[in-house]
């Protein structure tokens, strides 16, 4: 799906977040690389609107870690119980999706 946002974003930063079909996406820039993951936290459900550096996305609220390569959870949440959300769709690994610039400079967001 096209959405309209062009690539020049990242120009200034490395990670946007975008709504697809009401889901929120956090779209990050990793090199000439571009990845989509949902961005809502497997932990308590918070939005991963913070931290990235590379590939690594950190959630704000306790610091779990994931890699928005594949959505998976590479470091837990550090707090006690290990809670986890009880969201029916969210889920471990969190869903990613390809992410690609179409001739027009307009990112392309699949499933
Ligand atoms: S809500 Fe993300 S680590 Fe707790």
């Amino acid at each position: 799906m096209k959405v309209r946002i062009h690539v020049h974003a990242f120009e200034e930063r490395n990670s946007l977040l975008i709504w697809l079909k009401g889901r929120p996406i956090l779209v990050v820039k990793d090199g000439e690389k571009l990845y989509g993951m949902d961005a809502v936290c497997a932990h308590m459900g918070c939005a991963l609107l913070t931290e990235v550096k590379g590939t690594t996305v950190t959630c704000p609220a306790h610091g779990a870690k994931y890699d928005v390569r594949t959505g998976e959870l590479v470091e837990k949440a550090h707090v006690r119980p290990e809670v986890m959300c009880e969201q029916e769709n969210v889920a471990l690994p969190l869903k990613t999706y390809r992410v690609s610039v179409g001739e027009d400079g307009l990112l392309n967001v699949e499933p």
